[in-house]
């Protein structure tokens, strides 16, 4: 049987690449009755430096997004990674069995550490926990979008060196990505990135909390090129396509019905359409969310359930690596 982890950091809004890459399935999962365990990776917050008011205010409102967009914590599993220790711990027993090396070739940390003067150790072992965080619940598929690839490929690693190593334990985790553009949503900026909570430029995504006349202006803003005719062709034209993958998917229509009704616009008139889609989409979840977030006492209530159950599973798996390690006294 299939048992899917995957995990969101509690900082900052999410955007629509985090919500199409990933919330998006997550729900899908859910709604197909699979085993879903999802995580607030608070932990992995902490691996750049937080405001601990601010921190701990995402963790609340990121668990009202969630269920705003239709995450149901009687379905799935949904708990905050730092209220269940075994994640530490087993990150732990991972560290001891994964190279530096294999550490040093992993792009994000390249990345996030090329702006920091004093790398903090956990930037660097950020991956060994996350792989902590799937091996735990023995999960099978990790659904996420493609900027996590190298992640669940270290845990796949790691899973088959703790297997070979102690006896089997794990079962190896796939990735699960859509097919469609969504898993690598850009920059509205940069059409060349990927659509990220730590651009600078706020322009640069759109935020599922924005209100309709920040989604028109930074529609407005968004960079296309010098063609003006409404056309799909990520590698020519990555601004416009990458417009197109989002108003497709928002509006459950192919990219050739909209290439079809938009003949005539410019990409410029077009970019209204967008506007209105991705609006259309996301004021009802809005809704939801400012309902929810009303009730701080239920949303905690949601994630001290689901820390208990969580522990429960993760636990287990920790007690089965300690035997295997040898780190538990036989008498
Ligand atoms: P995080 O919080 O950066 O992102 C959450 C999810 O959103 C996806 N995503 C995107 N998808 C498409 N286009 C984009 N532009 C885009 N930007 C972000 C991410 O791929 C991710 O699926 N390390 C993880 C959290 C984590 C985790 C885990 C995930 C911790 N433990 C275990 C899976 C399994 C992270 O920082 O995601």
């Amino acid at each position: 049987p299939r048992r899917i982890f995957s995990g969101i950091q509690p900082t900052g809004m999410i955007h629509l690449g985090n919500y199409l890459g990933a919330i998006v399935q997550w729900k899908k999962l859910q709604d197909d009755n699979e085993d879903v365990i999802l995580e607030l990776a608070d932990l992995h917050s902490i691996t750049l430096p937080q405001d601990p008011k601010t921190l701990s205010k995402n963790i609340l409102e990121m668990t009202a997004t969630l269920l705003a967009c239709g995450i149901n914590p009687d379905k799935v599993l949904l708990f905050q990674q730092s209220m269940v220790s075994t994640h530490s711990e087993i990150s732990w027993l991972l560290g001891c069995i994964c190279t530096m090396a294999r550490l040093n070739h992993l792009p994000t940390f390249k990345e996030k550490s090329a702006s920091l003067k004093d790398i903090p150790l956990g930037l660097y072992i950020y991956p060994v926990l996350q792989a902590a965080d799937i091996l735990a619940y023995k999960a099978t598929h990790v659904p996420v979008g493609e900027d996590q690839f190298q992640h669940i490929q270290l845990t796949q690693d790691l899973a088959k060196m703790f297997n070979n190593r102690y006896g089997y334990c794990f079962p190896i985790p796939h990735a699960i990505v859509t097919d469609n553009d969504t898993s690598r949503l850009k920059s509205l900026r940069q059409p060349l990135k990927k659509m990220s909570k730590s651009d600078p430029d706020p322009k640069s995504r759109i935020c599922l909390l924005d209100k309709p006349e920040d989604i028109a202006m930074k529609l407005k803003k968004a960079v296309t090129d010098f063609i003006s005719e409404v056309t799909y062709d990520p590698e020519n034209r990555p601004g416009v396509s990458n417009l197109l993958s989002i108003h497709s998917f928002l509006s459950n229509k192919t990219i050739d019905e909209i290439c079809r009704e938009s003949q005539g616009l410019n990409t410029g008139q077009y970019k209204t359409s967008v506007a209105d889609a991705i609006i259309a989409h996301i004021q009802p979840i809005q809704k939801e969310y400012y309902s929810l977030l009303s009730d701080e006492k239920y949303l905690f209530q949601v994630l001290r359930n689901g820390a208990e159950t969580a522990y429960e599973i993760s636990h287990a798996t920790l007690k089965e690596m300690k035997q295997k390690l040898g780190l538990e006294v036989l008498l």
